[in-house]
């Protein structure tokens, strides 16, 4: 059977009534073609030319514990027989809130959206209300939805952007122009940057946002005590400090990013492995701040804000992740190390100049004669079309990665999946070199 013939008829189809033949414009990155999966089920996705994939995409981040996890699934079957969605209050949501409160530092309280994108929304509502002001302190590099508020300077496979004085102009047509006009993008790991920018504007600033670690490009860790020295700057200048833990929370820890690196911010926003692959986002933060969505002087809506089914799934999926005192993250973890050491012993072997940077269990790889990567330019300027062809390769295969080269881990990973991707990667990469 011909590889993708499928998914390339179904994605013409889907073309002529879907507008790009995509429900989001990244999934069209996929090559050669954007795949139609027909099941999944643990690590495993089943395309609809019946090939089998081992993934490690897993839905760009949600499927902390893999598809279809027995956990997940018993709870959507006992919530659905009692109601999927009920646009009034359930106890689930008390319960998940409490669950939020408990193991992340920065949240007293609580508010749900469905998606990271409205999540991020509020964070910013809220700095704004907050503080009175009206600045917004953004990265290079990082992503923060696609709202017009933010979608700014993600420039994934662009230009190299100008370190200095990075892209702050709209990122894509029909962008209201105006929207942008409060947000001051740097480039991020800069400490110098940093302070001298908050000198300058610090009056001016609501509120700082970052992904506590670069995951959206290159997986970046910030450098010792930029973090620290980022919330002292926000505390001395009545600064909010967000951090975009859509990628990290629930998937570092429970505890998110802020626990693992000990910086707690005034402001959380949650998504992604927040509920096992359902739809559900969260805004956590210190009590005075949360309060003024309690007494409505912030709007906070969403027909589908604290959706039963995505609720349960929270919960389950909790529930999973806490056992054992987080030995779940410590197996994970173990596996993708395997992964991550002989990946760079083939690379080695096969003289492939590759770069890993790993946090738990996510990690970018990047074909780069960079030794480190640790800003959003050295990460600009990895290898894309080399990297783009590794991916097709293994996608051939049957190892389902993205190109921009983010993979992730879930409990449902095996030893065998790790022994049979790095089989499949050592033929690619003896493939890339008869190629050379
Ligand atoms: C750090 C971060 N924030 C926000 C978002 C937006 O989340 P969503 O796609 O659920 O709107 C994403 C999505 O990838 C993200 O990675």
């Amino acid at each position: 059977m011909k590889m993708f013939g499928k998914s390339k008829r179904l994605y013409e189809t889907s073309k002529r009534h879907l507008a790009s033949g995509v429900s989001s414009n990244l999934r069209s990155e996929m090559k050669p073609v954007p795949i139609f999966i027909n099941k999944a089920q643990g690590s495993r996705m089943v395309d609809e030319d019946s090939v089998e994939f081992i993934d490690y995409i897993m839905a760009y981040g949600p499927q902390m514990l893999g598809h279809s996890h027995p956990a997940i699934v018993d709870a959507i079957k006992s919530q659905i027989e009692i109601g999927q969605t009920y646009g009034a209050q359930h106890k689930g949501e008390i319960e998940l809130a409490k669950k939020i409160t408990e193991y992340v530092p920065c949240a007293e309280k609580v508010s749900f959206s469905s998606t990271g994108t409205e999540a991020v929304q509020l964070a910013l509502r809220l700095s704004r209300a907050y503080t009175g002001k009206q600045k917004i302190i953004r990265f290079d590099g990082h992503y923060h939805g696609w709202a017009d508020t933010i979608a700014i300077s993600f420039t994934e496979g662009e230009e190299l952007s100008n370190y200095k004085n990075p892209k702050s102009s709209p990122s894509t047509a029909g962008q209201n122009v105006n929207a942008l006009t409060d947000v001051i993008v740097l480039p991020w790991n800069d400490v110098e940057m940093l302070e001298a920018t908050i000198n300058e504007f610090g009056g001016e600033i609501a509120a700082i946002i970052t992904e506590p670690i670069m995951c959206n490009s290159g997986c970046i860790s910030p450098k010792q005590g930029y973090l620290e020295r980022m919330r002292e700057l926000a505390s001395n200048k009545d600064i909010l400090l967000i951090f975009d833990e859509v990628i990290t929370g629930f998937r570092l820890g429970l505890g998110g990013a802020q626990e693992k690196l000990n910086v707690t911010p005034d402001l959380v926003t949650l998504g992604k492995a927040v509920a096992g692959g359902l739809p559900l986002s969260a805004v956590g933060g210190k009590k005075e701040i949360m309060d003024l969505v309690s007494d409505n002087t912030v709007y906070h809506m969403g027909t589908q804000n604290g959706n039963p089914l995505s609720v349960s799934a929270a919960l389950a999926s909790i529930k999973f992740l806490s056992r054992k005192n987080g030995h779940v993250y410590k197996n994970i973890e173990t596996l993708t190390n395997k992964l991550t050491n002989n990946l760079e012993k083939l690379a080695e072997e096969y003289k492939i100049p590759l770069l890993i940077n790993k946090q738990g269990t996510i990690f970018h790889t990047m074909f780069t004669s960079y030794k480190e990567v640790d800003t959003f330019y050295k990460f600009q300027q990895r290898d894309i079309p080399r990297f783009n062809k590794f991916t097709e390769l293994l996608m051939a295969e049957g190892v389902a990665v993205r190109p921009s080269g983010l993979w992730y881990l879930s409990v449902a990973h095996t030893q065998k999946d790790i022994g049979e991707t790095l089989d499949k990667i050592e033929k690619c990469f003896n493939k890339m070199k008869k190629e050379q």
